[in-house]
């Protein structure tokens, strides 16, 4: 609930920089006079939670997937008043959106971190406000852990082990256990959870198998169009190239259009084994397709985990300081089409 001081912070804050758009007005500035969108619209009642949640930004599928998950478990009709921040991929502005949450006096702070570092300041600010942060999909490596409630998301490190194991396993079936495997890897934004946490786990799986070479690391940033031109330079650059590791599946959708004009094959009859992480549909119609040999889930529908968090919040329960979704893989080998038919993404 609102308390009656957030209530009047909040309400300070709007009169302030409504004052602040109105002198900005008045001197000039490029201000096109509309409020900004939330400030325009309605106000929390006074029983609302006030939730602020900044997000990574809208560069994948998976991305989507999980804001419309907020959006759809954060309602008005449940007694939610949700301020939406997208971070566009960079961490100033995550930074940014925190501050404006803490001006506002919200209830909760969700921060999805971009990266893992360079939060220490901003979460001690929110600390010091008293505003409870609960950090979701990725995770922050702070000084002090006390700076944040808890985090909800997923096992990334063992997303990494899951794909390596799948890898091994399926060599062995091949009857290529010793044989020598050049593999290059399509990581993601350098210093988020999702490419460290599936790279060491990969790489942990990796020590144990002497005869598999990687031959680059190259970071794709999650998106397809970077992807597509990193796949385009390592084909260009290697010429054996025999298992694809795509650290999500929009860089698989890109490496795959680049492996396809180059004339190459994918999948299990002497083509390259393509690997991919988050699952979402339009991949395993891929993995339908024998084109992703196998895709690990990332469980992009982690805002019901974070409401159930914020209720127990509320009610003054403790909750575990991490918390992961339940994820699972899926291959080639599955029946995709009955599996898709009662998936929501
Ligand atoms: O942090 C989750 C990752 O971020 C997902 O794998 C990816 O698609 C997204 O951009």
């Amino acid at each position: 609930m609102l308390t009656w001081v957030r209530k009047n912070l909040f309400l300070s804050a709007f009169l302030f920089s409504f004052l602040l758009l109105l002198a900005g007005c008045a001197h000039g500035t490029e201000s096109d006079g509309a409020l900004p969108q939330e400030e325009s619209e309605s106000q929390p009642d006074e029983d609302d939670i006030v939730i602020g949640i900044s997000q990574v930004g809208s560069e994948s599928d998976w991305r989507m997937m999980n804001t419309k998950a907020y959006m759809d478990t954060f309602t008005e009709e449940k007694g939610y008043y949700l301020i939406f921040e997208d971070g566009q991929q960079k961490q100033e502005n995550q930074v940014k959106a925190l501050r404006k949450f803490i001006l506002k006096g919200v209830d909760y702070i969700v921060l999805a971190p971009i990266v893992e570092t360079g939060w220490d300041a901003v979460l001690k600010e929110a600390q010091d406000a008293g505003i409870p942060v609960i950090i979701v999909d990725r995770d922050v490596s702070v000084e002090d852990e006390s700076l944040y409630i808890c985090r909800v998301g997923s096992d990334l490190m063992q997303e990494g082990r899951n794909a390596g194991e799948w890898l091994a396993d399926y060599l062995e079936s091949r009857g290529r256990r010793n044989e020598k495997i050049n593999i290059v890897t399509l990581q993601g934004t350098p210093g988020s959870t999702a490419q460290i946490g599936r790279t060491s786990g990969f790489a942990e799986v990796m020590k144990k198998h002497a005869n598999w070479n990687m031959l680059e690391y190259q970071s794709g940033d999650f998106t397809q169009a970077k992807a597509y031109e990193v796949m385009e330079y390592f084909l260009e650059t290697y010429d054996d190239i025999d298992v694809v590791i795509c650290e999500n599946d929009n860089m698989a959708f890109g490496a795959i259009e680049a492996i396809k004009e180059a004339g190459l094959k994918l999948g299990k009859n002497g083509g390259i084994i393509m690997l991919s992480f988050d699952a979402v549909r339009d991949a395993l119609l891929l993995v339908q397709k024998g084109e992703i040999m196998a895709d690990f889930e990332c469980n992009p529908i982690i805002a019901p985990l974070i409401e159930e968090t914020i209720q127990k919040l509320e009610r003054g329960e403790a909750v575990e300081k991490v918390q992961y979704v339940d994820e699972t893989y899926f291959d080639y080998k599955m029946d995709i089409g009955t599996l898709l038919l009662d998936r929501e993404y």
